[in-house]
C-alpha cells in the first residue's frame, strides 16, 4: 500500500489548532484543584462543572432551558450512540430508522446490537418526511413499529445537510403520532461556517422520550473521548441503568471543563475559520476539476463534503487508483444503511493542510476520469437524482 499523502478519509479538526498551551495549563490547574475527585469513582452522570458547561452550551445555541442534571458525560458520543440505542431496544431484530445515508460507527454499533436498520431517503434537507411516513405505515401493517428514529440534523455526516426547521416539526408530529423516540445527534452543530443554524428537536419539542446527543470531539478533540447524553427523566434513568463502567474519564472532562471554563466560543471562533477556508479550498478544488462530471455538497458547517460520482465509474478501479496514488476517502458503500455500493465518496477536510487540499483534489479527478468507462457529461443535475 502506498503512502498516504492525502488523507480525505477521516473526520476531524484541524489539529494545527488544538490549543496545546491552554490545555497543559489548564491540565495542571485542574489536578491541583481535583486531585481528591481523582480518587474516587466518578459514577454514572460524570463532571458536574463539565455538564454545567455543556448544558450552558447547548442551552445558548438553542434558546432554552438545559439543566446539568439531565446530561450524561459519556466516552465520546459513540458511547452516548451505543447506550441510547441499548435502552431503546426491547429484543434483537427490533428496528430503527437511520438516514439512508449516516454515519458509519452508528450503523455498525446498531448493527452490533442487533437492531435492523431502516434507511429513510435523503435530500438537500435531510431525511424525507414522505418517505418516512411511508415507512412507518409499511412498518405498522407488519407489525414492527421502529423503537426509534436516528437523526443528524445538522451538518448531516456524510451528506453535510441541515434539515430545516420546517421539517424537524414534521419529523416530532411524525414521532409523536407512532410514539416514537427521536435520538438526534448534533455533534457537529458548533462547527459552523455561515447561515442560521436551525434549532435542535429538543428545543422545538419538550416530549421527554426525545435523547439528544453531544461531543466534544468535532469541536476539541476526539483524543478527549468525551461526549454527552442529554435526556430527561424517565428516558435519564433508562439510559444509566445500562450504564456499567462507573463513569467517565473524570481527568479528561476536569481538563475540558478548565479549558471551557469560559464557554465553548473562545475555541470555535479560532477553529471555524481555519476550518471554513480547507472547506472553501474542497468546493472550490471539485468546481476546478469535475464540474463536467459530478455534482456535491457544499455545507455551511460540518466537516465533510458528499460527492456524487457519474455511475460508469468502477469502483474498486476509482478505490486502487486513489491508494495507488495517495489519496484516501470513504466510499458511499460506508454510509448505507444496507451496505449498498452507491456511487457517492465522501471528503473529510478537517484535517489536511491547505496545501494537501490543493493539491490533492486534482489528484483524485484524475483518477476518477480514469476509472470511467466513458467520456460522457454527467446526466445528473444534484446529488439525490436517479442513482443506480
Ligand atoms: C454523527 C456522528 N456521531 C458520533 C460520532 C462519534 O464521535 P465521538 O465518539 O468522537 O464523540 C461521530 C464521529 O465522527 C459522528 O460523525
Amino acid at each position: 500500500m502506498s503512502e498516504i499523502l492525502y488523507d480525505f478519509g477521516t473526520g476531524r479538526s484541524d489539529p494545527s489548532t488544538f490549543p496545546t498551551q491552554a490545555i497543559q495549563a489548564a491540565a495542571v490547574a485542574a489536578i491541583g484543584r481535583e486531585a481528591e475527585a481523582l480518587t474516587r469513582y466518578p459514577g454514572g452522570l460524570g463532571h458536574q462543572r463539565l455538564r454545567e458547561l455543556m448544558a450552558e452550551r447547548e442551552g445558548q445555541r438553542e434558546g432554552v432551558n438545559v439543566d446539568p442534571e439531565h446530561l450524561i458525560i459519556t466516552n465520546g458520543s459513540m458511547q452516548a450512540v451505543t447506550l441510547s440505542a441499548q435502552a431503546l431496544m426491547q429484543d434483537k431484530g427490533d428496528t430503527v430508522l437511520v438516514e439512508e445515508y449516516s454515519y458509519p460507527g452508528t450503523l455498525s454499533a446498531y448493527r452490533g446490537i442487533g437492531l435492523e436498520l431502516v434507511g429513510i431517503k435523503l435530500d438537500e434537507g435531510g431525511m424525507r418526511m414522505d418517505h418516512m411516513a411511508a415507512e412507518l405505515e409499511r412498518l405498522e401493517s407488519e407489525g414492527r413499529r421502529p423503537k426509534f428514529i436516528y437523526a443528524i440534523s445538522t451538518y448531516q455526516n456524510p451528506t453535510g445537510f441541515i434539515m430545516p426547521k420546517a421539517r424537524r416539526l414534521e419529523m416530532i408530529e411524525l414521532a409523536a403520532r407512532y410514539d416514537i423516540p427521536i435520538v438526534e445527534d448534533n455533534c457537529y452543530a458548533d462547527v459552523h461556517y455561515e447561515g442560521e443554524i436551525e434549532p435542535a428537536i429538543f428545543a422545538l419539542d419538550d416530549n421527554p422520550k426525545h435523547i439528544y446527543l453531544g461531543s466534544l470531539s468535532k469541536i476539541l478533540a476526539p483524543g478527549f473521548r468525551l461526549g454527552y447524553i442529554y435526556a430527561r427523566p424517565p428516558m435519564l434513568e433508562k439510559m444509566l441503568a445500562h450504564r456499567h463502567d462507573a463513569g467517565s474519564n473524570y481527568l479528561a472532562s476536569a481538563i475540558a471543563a478548565e479549558f471551557y471554563k469560559d464557554g465553548i466560543g473562545d475555541h470555535a471562533a479560532v477553529t471555524n475559520p481555519v476550518l471554513k477556508i480547507k472547506r472553501d479550498l474542497t468546493v472550490n478544488g471539485l468546481a476546478d476539476q469535475l464540474d463536467d462530471i459530478c455534482v456535491w455538497s457544499n455545507p455551511a458547517g460540518g466537516l465533510f463534503v458528499w460527492v456524487r460520482l457519474p455511475d460508469d465509474v468502477d469502483r474498486p478501479k476509482l478505490w486502487q487508483l486513489a491508494e495507488d496514488n495517495g489519496v484516501a476517502y470513504l466510499p458511499g458503500v460506508a454510509f448505507h444503511y444496507a451496505n449498498r455500493n452507491k456511487p457517492y465518496l465522501r471528503l473529510a477536510f478537517g484535517h489536511l493542510t491547505e496545501d494537501q487540499i490543493t493539491r490533492g483534489i486534482p489528484v483524485l479527478a484524475r483518477c476518477i476520469r480514469e476509472a470511467r468507462t466513458s467520456n460522457e457529461a454527467r446526466t445528473f443535475t444534484s446529488l439525490f437524482e436517479d442513482e443506480d
